[in-house]
């Protein structure tokens, strides 16, 4: 059961309703407009449906789809050109998707923009610092411009990235994680609900890259903040996020939790009788395989079922001549939906 906010004729006239079925049906009925902005979908920090790019007549996004909750983490992969910045910027309003919706905490980045935006914080094309000036003058600077970032809210968004010693330093002294991490420290000193994130490894060395994966972790799991985070490092992607986006050509391949891509095992049998084999896994199992080089593959999620499977086949008077399991990570899954391999 979810709670709805429905807003009658009159802005005072707010009805908080637990019965979600019976409040839209009255809704509906007397043509009043609802903002879903309850327990359900409080939750769904954003929203793209179906969102077109055309740009100079070239489609560069062909209609995407995907949401991310709040305190979630989602990785947006895919090789070069994909369509993966142009997404982003679509999404922190630096350039209008031709078609399609993209809501931000409920508010639609076309019609409520200011609103939408006074939820984001974002690292679009790196971090934005003038060097000449040091990184407590960049935050203070950045902050001017928006009246409902305090001195406590600088302070404590330099607390939480760690940069309490360096930040009277003028910025050009910074090392490349030193201005990622100044990056995120304006980023998330308005206390944004959601934060995006173009490439943040890039050019960070492993500690760098380790220090920015904890940060991330701790934003989303202690601040509850949303991050949209597009890498080309797949194996940060799966340490970091919770759920992976996989675009190429402008169009969404799989939208998926990383526990479901990652738990998955590609299992190799060769057995006395293939096709018979084969017949079991089908008939019994509800398993589709196929046979290649002599051998039958077959992808099964729970590796506890393998065992029960051999014995099956044993009991079946089949011979098992060789098993092997192989666990996929998440480029081998990225490499077989990108590619077809
Ligand atoms: N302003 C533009 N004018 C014309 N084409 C553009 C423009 N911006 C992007 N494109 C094209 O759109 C496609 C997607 O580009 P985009 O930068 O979004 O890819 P990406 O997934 O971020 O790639 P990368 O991994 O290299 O950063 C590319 O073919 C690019 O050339
Ligand atoms: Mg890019």
């Amino acid at each position: 059961m979810y709670s709805v906010l429905c807003t009658l004729a009159s802005p005072r006239q707010i009805v908080i309703c637990q019965d979600t079925f019976g409040i839209c049906n009255f809704a509906v009925s007397t043509g009043i407009s609802i903002r879903q902005w309850g327990d359900k979908v409080e939750k769904e920090v954003l929203t793209l449906e179906n969102v077109h790019k055309t740009i100079s007549g070239r489609k560069i996004i062909k209609g995407i789809s995907f949401s991310i909750k709040e305190g979630e983490v989602l990785g947006f992969l895919g090789p070069n050109g994909a369509g993966k910045s142009t997404t982003l910027r679509m999404i922190v309003g630096l350039s209008r998707p031709s078609s399609g919706k993209i809501e931000i905490c409920g508010h639609s980045i076309v019609k409520d923009y200011v609103k939408a935006m006074s939820n984001v914080g974002s690292i679009i094309e790196g971090p934005d610092l003038y060097g000449y000036m040091s990184g407590m003058d960049n935050l203070e600077m950045l902050a001017a411009m928006d009246r409902n970032v305090t001195k406590k809210d600088i302070l404590d968004a330099v607390k939480l990235v760690d940069m309490e010693k360096h930040i009277k330093d003028k910025v050009n002294t910074y090392s490349l994680g030193m201005k990622q991490r100044m990056g995120l420290a304006q980023a998330i000193m308005k206390h944004p609900k959601l934060l995006i994130l173009d490439e943040p490894t890039n050019g960070l060395d492993p500690a760098g890259i380790n220090e920015l994966r904890n940060l991330i972790k701790k934003l989303s799991k202690e601040e509850k903040i949303s991050v949209l985070i597009s890498s080309h490092l797949i194996a940060e992607i799966e340490l970091i996020c919770d759920k992976v986006s996989i675009i190429k050509d402008g169009s969404i391949l799989k939208n998926a939790s990383v526990d479901e891509l990652i738990n998955t095992n590609e299992v190799f049998w060769q057995l006395s009788d293939n096709e018979k084999a084969c017949k079991i896994l089908k008939e019994q199992w509800g398993i589709s395989a196929e046979i290649r080089n002599g051998k039958i593959e077959a992808v099964i999620d729970d590796e506890e079922i393998i065992d029960e499977i051999n014995s099956c086949f044993i009991k079946e008077g089949l011979k098992v001549k060789f098993v092997d399991i192989k666990h996929k990570n998440l480029e081998d899954l990225f490499l077989n939906i990108t590619e077809g391999k």
